[in-house]
């Protein structure tokens, strides 16, 4: 099928690759020129694991394109998928504005029957909104179809995802777009579930909220493991080996963050609230989260005692394993917090890095060796759980430490094998 998305980032570019490797022809769209050029010239703005091969695969294949014009994809394709930023407004609720913008957009240069598709996570009744934009905008007589095909994938595994997805979630207002988004989907042979499109839009934010709910959920648990001797892990296989329960998404560590779940909880909780439901649940789950690296660096002060001058080395910047990204990122936060306090910061993280940079104060250096952020450091953190940093010379990290101390805030290490390097080791709730 001939297909477009509109947004090239996270989720756009790589929705739009898998669409293209599973045999459609897809067009990309954004409206940033030097992303697109850069797309253009065969460079990957983002670092996703088997993204960049993919990518150059189709578009030798002619079945991947990009371009900054909306009215080209319109016109060429049969369905346009949105997959612009929603992101979080001060008092929490989404901004809407680039989909309202992109459904304007699309609505005047409608040429005949489309299906238009959010891909965006937005709050229940959004594509309500986008359907009567694009009656207003478009063209007298034209019809068109919205659909709400939510995205489930996870940053640093989302090739992977796409392309196995747990669920395919399709919400339409008419069965006429029904058979168009099973064909698009039918390489996938995954299951997929039509709903209306409210329960679709729903199903997104109650799935991103109530895994948040069970990592807090978690952490509150590693708390009391922490007072009690116990071992968080331990009880978080016990719990997880319970089909009921499941062991994903029970590791303790620093919270919940990243570009998703923090603002689809506060979305999750206003549109709540705006239909006249009180979510009290989720305002405690988000209050929870937000002391949790306040926990961390507390445990951290009753070692180092003073923080100010103390030389702190950490690995980890993006907010989790296998990606570049660092928006709302936990070890962003922490390595800032230390700074204010005086600390002297020596960070590194294999992808991150350079776009960590643009947030951190300029006095803290990022390294390209993960070994050299322990050189003369009187602790080290592990903020993010890049698998490769289990792998480091951990005895030659232990001897060029001024005090061979590790605070590790994702439960990354092995204990036993951290103290008998001689170490002083604390992680979070064991
Ligand atoms: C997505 C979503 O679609 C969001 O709803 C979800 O909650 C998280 O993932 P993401 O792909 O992470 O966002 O955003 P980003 O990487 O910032 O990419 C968005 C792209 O859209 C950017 O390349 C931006 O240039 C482009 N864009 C933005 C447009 O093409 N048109 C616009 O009007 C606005
Ligand atoms: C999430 C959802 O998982 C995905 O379905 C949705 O499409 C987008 O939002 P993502 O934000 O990419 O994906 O990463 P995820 O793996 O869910 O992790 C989110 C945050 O939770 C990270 O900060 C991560 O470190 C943290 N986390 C995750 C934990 O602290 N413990 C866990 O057990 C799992």
């Amino acid at each position: 099928m001939k297909l477009s998305i509109i947004g090239s980032g996270y989720v756009g570019l790589v929705t739009g690759t898998c669409l293209a490797e599973a045999g459609h022809t897809v067009i990309c769209v954004d409206n940033n020129q030097a992303k697109v050029k850069e797309l253009q010239a065969g460079r990957i703005p983002i670092y996703e694991p088997g993204l960049e091969e993919l990518i150059r695969r189709n578009v030798q294949l002619k079945r991947l394109s990009f371009t900054v014009s909306t009215k080209e994809a319109v016109e060429k394709s049969e369905v346009i998928f949105i997959a612009v930023p929603t992101p979080p407004q001060e008092d929490g609720s989404v901004d809407l504005s680039y989909v309202e913008h992109v459904a304007r957009e699309i609505a005047e240069v409608l040429p005949e029957y489309r299906i238009i598709v959010d891909k965006s996570t937005v709050p229940v009744k959004t594509g309500e909104h986008v359907t009567e934009t694009i009656r207003r905008y478009c063209r007298k007589g034209v019809e068109f179809d919205v659909v709400s095909n939510p995205e489930f994938l996870r940053e640093g595994s989302a090739v992977a995802d796409l392309q196995k997805p747990d669920r395919i979630v399709i919400g339409v207002a008419s069965d006429r777009p029904v058979a168009a988004m099973k064909a698009i989907y039918e390489p996938f042979k995954a299951p997929i579930m039509i709903t209306n499109l409210n329960s679709a839009e729903l199903i997104k934010h109650a799935a991103n909220s109530f895994l948040a709910l069970k990592i807090t959920y978690i952490n509150l648990v590693a708390a009391v493991c922490e007072a009690s001797q116990a071992d968080v892990t331990q009880v978080a296989e016990g719990m997880g080996s319970d089909a009921r329960i499941g062991r994903a998404f029970l590791n303790a560590g620093l919270g919940y963050g990243g570009s998703c779940f923090p603002k689809d909880v506060s979305a999750f909780i206003r549109i709540a609230e705006e239909l006249g439901v009180d979510f009290g649940l989720m305002r405690e789950v988000e209050k929870i989260n937000a002391s949790i690296p306040e926990r961390f660096l507390k445990k951290l002060r009753s070692s180092l005692w003073v923080m100010r001058d103390k030389k702190v080395g950490q690995l980890g910047l993006a907010f989790k394993a296998n990606t570049d990204d660092v928006r709302s990122s936990v070890a962003i936060e922490l390595a800032k917090r230390m700074a204010a306090e005086g600390a002297i910061l020596r960070c590194h993280d294999p992808k991150g890095g350079e776009k960590a940079r643009e947030l951190l104060p300029a006095g803290v250096e990022i390294v390209s060796d993960a070994h050299q952020v322990a050189e003369g450091a009187d602790v080290l953190i592990v903020a993010t759980e890049w698998p490769e940093y289990r792998l480091l010379d951990w005895h030659k990290i232990k001897n060029s430490m001024r005090t061979p101390r590790i605070f590790d805030g994702r439960n990354l290490l092995n204990p036993a094998e951290m103290k008998s390097l001689g170490f002083e080791y604390t992680s979070v709730g064991r």
